[in-house]
């Protein structure tokens, strides 16, 4: 009985450390993506990459529909690598924003004087919420154009999905900050 007694509380005891333990692990890996700066610059360099991806794509489309060209795997092809580039700078977006000064601006003075000051605002609600609306619409896009019998149909829905996000992009990226540092 003892014994028995004894077993239930050494596993009981090993699986409390273990669990004590991966939070440790597990907190010491969050700080230090905190404090690491390859996130932003992740998504700083990734910003390129997904620009040209919709640019080339919209671009495509736009061709394709105008002289009614066949959609070819080639066209499939350019809307999902735009697709694919999008959702993981909206991965490296969070983590951005989570690390980002401005983020730390807005725990510090709060949402209501955050808003009042353009600069924060930027970063901290307008460029994140159009560049998920700008992905949104890229997902719903490619998810529609594959729905689509004809081919006109397919390069119409690209066209005017990736061209309303290109310009949702363009209008919220921070230039005066992209370039300079
Ligand atoms: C927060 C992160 C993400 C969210 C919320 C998200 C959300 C979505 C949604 C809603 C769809 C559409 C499903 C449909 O109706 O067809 C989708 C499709 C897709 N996503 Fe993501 N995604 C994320 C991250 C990623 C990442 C990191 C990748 C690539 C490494 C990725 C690649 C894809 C691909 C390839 C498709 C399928 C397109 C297709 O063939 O229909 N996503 N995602
Ligand atoms: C199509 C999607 C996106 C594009 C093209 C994009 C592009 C950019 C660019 C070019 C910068 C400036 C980088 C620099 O200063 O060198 C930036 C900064 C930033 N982005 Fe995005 N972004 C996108 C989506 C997102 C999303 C979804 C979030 C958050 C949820 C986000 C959060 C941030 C934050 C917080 C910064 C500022 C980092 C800082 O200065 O500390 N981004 N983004």
């Amino acid at each position: 009985m003892t014994g028995g007694f004894f077993m239930f509380n050494f596993y009981h005891f090993a699986i409390q450390q273990a669990l004590f333990y991966s939070v440790e692990i597990l907190l010491t890996f969050i700080t230090k993506i905190k404090n690491n700066i390859m996130i932003k610059h992740l998504h700083s360099v990734w910003a390129y990459l997904v620009l040209l991806a919709i640019i080339i794509a919209f671009t495509n489309a736009l061709l394709g529909l105008i002289a009614n060209k066949e959609f070819k795997t080639k066209d499939l092809r350019l809307a999902l690598f735009a697709l694919i580039f999008a959702h993981i700078q909206l991965l490296l977006g969070f983590m951005a924003y989570y690390v980002s000064p401005f983020y730390a601006t807005l725990r510090e003075i709060g949402m209501g004087a955050s808003m009042k000051e353009a600069a924060v605002r930027l970063i901290v609600v307008e460029h994140p919420l159009m560049m998920i609306l700008a992905i949104i619409l890229i997902t719903v896009g490619f998810s529609k154009h594959k729905k689509k019998a004809s081919d006109k149909e397919k390069f119409k829905t690209i066209a005017l999905f990736y061209g309303l996000a290109l310009l949702f992009v363009l209008s919220k990226i921070p230039w005066h900050q992209w370039f300079t540092k």
